[in-house]
């Protein structure tokens, strides 16, 4: 069974690599590499899956993790500036993706069994998410 919490946080960030031209940022990451930074309004679905408990009917403590979410996703992420805030980004490009791996990479170890992370999903905008699993989480 599948079990999915839901969280919003809004941030900026520069699209960017420093030791590329302005020429080249503009060319691969468009206007999100304007240097003074744009904002987001950032939606996190985080998948777990298990079995429920015969005593208590729960895959996990939905308490729990929503307050995991808090802790590892909005309370650092929420109202920042991720490149200059939020390592790792202050050395690895905020993209969606980037992003979406590194909630993965906080909210995993977290999650204690028989539960288990299943998947991340970061919405940038309406139109636009990216979907992190254990497969491709698993480095
Ligand atoms: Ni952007």
């Amino acid at each position: 069974m599948l079990i999915t919490r839901k969280a919003e946080f809004s941030a900026s960030h520069v699209c960017r690599v420093e030791t590329l031209s302005d020429a080249e940022n503009q060319r691969i990451f468009g206007a999100g590499a304007n240097p003074n930074g744009h904002g987001h309004n950032y939606v996190v679905e985080v998948t777990v899956e298990g079995e429920p408990d015969t005593r208590t009917g729960m895959v996990m403590d939905l308490k729990d993790l929503k307050q995991i979410l808090e802790e590892e996703v909005v309370e650092p992420m929420d109202h920042r500036f991720l490149n200059r805030e939020v390592p790792p980004f202050d050395r690895m490009v905020p993209t969606p993706e980037n992003i979406a791996g590194e909630i993965w990479k906080r909210i995993e170890p977290r999650i204690g069994g028989p539960a288990r992370l299943s998947r991340i999903r970061l919405y940038e905008t309406a139109d636009l998410f990216v979907d992190v699993f254990r497969k491709s989480a698993a480095k």
